[in-house]
């Protein structure tokens, strides 16, 4: 259905009724464009010795293996997603994707899971490994540097069997049901 007007300062609540409902809609199949888009990362290797779908893989396997509890699998499976459209700041793009459905923990490291992994490898780049020190008073600090040392940093072993994204596609479409927290989440929680 479409509504027609010319301005959203001419649009009436019947016509906001309707874009709710589509709207309503169209939030059902977040799960399956964010899986659509994680595919755009298969072959895209960027240098590294796996690609960035695999590596993505890699991490989110490595934490369910540890028992990491299924938001915390889907941020390590999708930490990396801004690498795309936010290239210059990939940590954000991500970070802003998850914040709808996932604890201030995890917002956080996944926000700031760049600079923490910086310490891996900045001195190469003639960077500031420490630059994580500046964040040594958040209350997330060891969350995020447990997720970098103990599953980003080492998801990069191209002797690891492929992965496919289909075994963390359920994962997905659960934490990504129904938003904790949206600036629109009173008006689409109302009515059907
Ligand atoms: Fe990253
Ligand atoms: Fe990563």
């Amino acid at each position: 259905m479409k509504t027609n007007f010319k301005s959203f300062t001419e649009s009436t609540q019947e016509d906001w009724q309707i874009i709710v409902g589509e709207q309503k809609k169209f939030m059902v199949g977040l799960p399956d464009r964010i899986l659509q888009h994680m595919q755009l990362l298969e072959n895209d290797y960027g240098g590294f010795p796996v690609d960035r779908l695999q590596h993505c893989l890699q991490t989110a396997e490595l934490a369910a293996e540890a028992g990491e509890d299924d938001e915390y699998v889907v941020c390590a499976l999708l930490h990396d997603i801004g690498d795309t459209l936010g290239s210059f700041n990939h940590a954000d793009v991500a970070a802003a994707i998850l914040q709808p459905f996932v604890s201030e923990a995890n917002h956080w490291m996944i926000k700031h899971h760049a600079i923490f992994q910086g310490y891996n490898f900045f001195h190469h780049l003639g960077m500031d490994r420490n630059m994580r020190d500046k964040f040594k008073s958040s209350e997330y600090y060891e969350h995020t540097e447990r997720f970098v040392a103990k599953y980003d940093n080492i998801a990069f072993d191209n002797s690891r069997p492929k992965l496919s994204l289909d075994v963390f596609a359920p994962l997905v479409r659960k934490v990504m049901a129904a938003p904790r927290q949206s600036l629109y989440k009173a008006a689409l929680d109302g009515g059907n």
